[in-house]
C-alpha cells in the first residue's frame, strides 16, 4: 500500500542535529582532548546548534575517543533549550547517560544481523530485547528515547536491507514509546530510490512514528536523499560538522552528510533551520584546526554561492 505524503513546506522548520562530536569523533583514532572536544561542541552552540549527539556512552574498550563522555556532557555551556542526545547500546550505557544528564537517548541496533553483531556483539533480537529495560529506565527517569536503527538502507557484509525489516524495528521502537525512529545510513549505501522505499514502509507499520534520516555521504548522494527525505515530508535530519564521521566497525564507512552543507542547501530552499551559516562554518573551521586535518564539507572550502573575490587578486587570462 503506498501512502499519500505531503512535502515538507517551503518555510517550514527543520531540525537539524548536529552528531559530529558523536558519529565524527568514534572515528578518529587519536584522542581529542577533552578540552577541544567541549570547544567545539560550545562552537556548535554559540552557531545555534539545539539538538546535538554529543557523545556515546559505550565501551571504551570499544571506542576510547568517546571514554570521557560525562566530562564533555558537564562540561560544555548547555543552552536551556538544547537537547543533549547520546548513543548507548545497552542497559548499562543507559544508566551512566541518565547519570550524565542527557535529555535523550539514542539506541543503537543494525537492522542487519552482521553489522549488528560487529558493532554490539550480540544479535538484533538481544539488543531489542535489551531495549525494554532501556525504555523502561528513560520513562522513569523522564528522557527521551530516539530508536535508532544502523544499515538500515544497505549493510556492507549483507548487501540489501529489505524495507520490511526496518518497518519491523519501527514497530518495535513504537510499542516501547520511543519518540522517534532514525534511520542510520551506515556506510552509505541510501539512494533516493531506497530512501522513499524505508520511509513509506514505516508509515505502512507506524503512520504517526517521527522519522530522522541519518545519511552518509560515502557516495555522493547523501544530499540528493534529503531531498527525497523533504519531499516525503521528513522534517529531521542528522549531519556533521565539515562531514566527519562513520562507524569503525562498518567496513567502507566514511563521513556523514556535512552540517554546513545541508544548512546552506536548506537555508537556500527556503527552509528554517536557526543555524547560522557562518557561524556553524566557523565551528567546523575550529574542528579542522583541531584534528589537523581537511575536512570534506564543500562550504568549508568554497564559502557561500555569494561570496565574492577581489579581481585584482585573479589573475588576467592573456593569449
Ligand atoms: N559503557 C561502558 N562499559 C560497558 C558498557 C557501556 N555501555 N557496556 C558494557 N561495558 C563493559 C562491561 O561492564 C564489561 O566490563 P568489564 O569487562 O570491565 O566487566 C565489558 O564492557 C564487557 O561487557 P559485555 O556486556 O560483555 O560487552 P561486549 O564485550 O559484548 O561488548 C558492547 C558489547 C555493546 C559494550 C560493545 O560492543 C560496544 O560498546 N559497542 C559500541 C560500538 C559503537 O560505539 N559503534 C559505533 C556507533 S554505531
Ligand atoms: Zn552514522
Amino acid at each position: 500500500m503506498t501512502h499519500a505524503t505531503t512535502p515538507a513546506p517551503e518555510g517550514s522548520a527543520i531540525t537539524v542535529c548536529e552528531v559530529g562530536p558523536r558519529d565524527g569523533f568514534q572515528n578518529i583514532k587519536t584522542f581529542i582532548p577533552t578540552a577541544r572536544k567541549i570547544d567545539i561542541v560550545n562552537a556548535m552552540f554559540a552557531a545555534g546548534v539545539r539538538h546535538i549527539q554529543i557523545t556515546s556512552f559505550v565501551s571504551p574498550r570499544a571506542v576510547p575517543q568517546l571514554a570521557d563522555a560525562a566530562e564533555v556532557i558537564a562540561g560544555v555551556d548547555r543552552p536551556a533549550d538544547a537537547m543533549l542526545a547520546a548513543l548507548i547500546p545497552n542497559l548499562k550505557g543507559a544508566e551512566r547517560a541518565a547519570a550524565a544528564g542527557v535529555d535523550a537517548v539514542h539506541t543503537v541496533v543494525s537492522v542487519s544481523e552482521t553489522h549488528n553483531l560487529k558493532n554490539v556483539n550480540r544479535s538484533v533480537d538481544q539488543s531489542l530485547s535489551e531495549f525494554d529495560a532501556v525504555a523502561a529506565l528513560m520513562h522513569r527517569e523522564g528522557i527521551a528515547v530516539e530508536g535508532g536503527m544502523a544499515t538500515a538502507f544497505g549493510c556492507p557484509f549483507e548487501g540489501i536491507v529489505p524495507p520490511e525489516n526496518v518497518a519491523r524495528i519501527a514497530k518495535y521502537y513504537h510499542e516501547l514509546g520511543a519518540a522517534s525512529v532514525s534511520l542510520g545510513d551506515t556506510t552509505g549505501m541510501a539512494t533516493p530510490a531506497t530512501v522513499k522505499a524505508a520511509i513509506q514502509a514505516i508509515r505502512a507499520e507506524v503512520p504517526d512514528m517521527e522519522i530522522t534520516l541519518h545519511f552518509h555521504n560515502t557516495r555522493g548522494v547523501g544530499l540528493a536523499c534529503v531531498m527525497t527525505g523533504l519531499s516525503e515530508g521528513v522534517t529531521h535530519y542528522d549531519a556533521s560538522i565539515g562531514g566527519l564521521g562513520g562507524c569503525p566497525f562498518a567496513a567502507g564507512a566514511t563521513g556523514n552528510i556535512c552540517t554546513e552543507d545541508l544548512v546552506y542547501l536548506l537555508q537556500e530552499s527556503g527552509y528554517e533551520t536557526g543555524i547560522d551559516l557562518e557561524g556553524i562554518t566557523a565551528a567546523a573551521r575550529l574542528t579542522q584546526e583541531t584534528l589537523g586535518q581537511t575536512l570534506p564539507g564543500q562550504i568549508l572550502k568554497a564559502g557561500p554561492r555569494l561570496r565574492r573575490y577581489d579581481p585584482q587578486l585573479t589573475v588576467t587570462a592573456e593569449g
